[in-house]
């Protein structure tokens, strides 16, 4: 059973990624659970532009690597958990983060195909109250419309990390803390909703 950690930061392997990596090793500690990372940056992925050539089949009229590298991934049914991990941008996602949401258009006309596949969602920020709750409401509301099974970090609201801690993220304690926590859930919920 597999969880998409999915880094909605332009920037490679740079904080975003970094509590990601925290979030799905965490997952990984639990029997049965394989984690896969993909990163948006560098990636060449157009906003959806309602041209409804989904409406009729589970595929996209844009040529780019969400149709050639997410989709395959996304419609695996081996997969059920996905972690998104976003840094705020102006008290919200990215866009490259909303470009990958609205291109998921297909996999819910096509069948709901990501109906109860467990959610959670990590959001990265310069400030300590950034936006960060904000960002991970903006992404519930989307993940819900496409009928996943929103989990939290076990306590609030899912991951909260502050990039500009200043001991470094690393030492942000607390944020690394709601990551592990977050990705640990989605697992245990992901067992939980599997039991033979
Ligand atoms: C366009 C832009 C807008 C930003 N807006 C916010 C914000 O509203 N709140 C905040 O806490 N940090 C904000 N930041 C800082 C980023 O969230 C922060 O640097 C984040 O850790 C970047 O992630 P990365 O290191 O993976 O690229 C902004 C950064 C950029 C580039």
């Amino acid at each position: 059973m597999k969880i998409l950690g999915i880094s909605c930061s332009p920037r490679k392997e740079k904080s975003t990624e970094y509590c990601l990596k925290k979030a799905l090793l965490a997952a990984e500690k639990i029997d049965g659970i394989d984690t896969i990372t993909y990163s948006l940056a560098q990636k060449n992925i157009n906003g959806c532009i309602a041209c409804d050539y989904c409406r009729s089949q589970l595929g996209c009229s844009q040529k780019d690597d969400f149709l050639n590298e997410l989709l395959p991934i996304l419609k695996d049914p081996q997969l059920k958990g996905i972690l998104i991990a976003t840094p705020v941008y102006f008290g919200s996602m990215s866009s490259q983060c909303k470009a990958f949401i609205d291109r998921m258009l297909p996999l819910r006309r096509n069948g709901f195909m990501l109906r109860n596949k467990v959610a959670g969602v990590l959001a990265v920020g310069g400030s300590r109250n950034g936006g960060q709750e904000l960002t991970i409401q903006a992404l519930h509301a989307s993940l819900l419309i496409q009928d996943c099974i929103i989990v939290s970090d076990s306590s609030h609201f899912g991951s909260t990390c502050w990039e500009r801690h200043p001991d470094g993220l690393e030492n942000d304690t607390i944020g690394l803390e709601t990551a592990a926590n977050l990705g640990k859930k989605i697992a245990e919920t992901i067992l939980l909703l599997n039991k033979a």
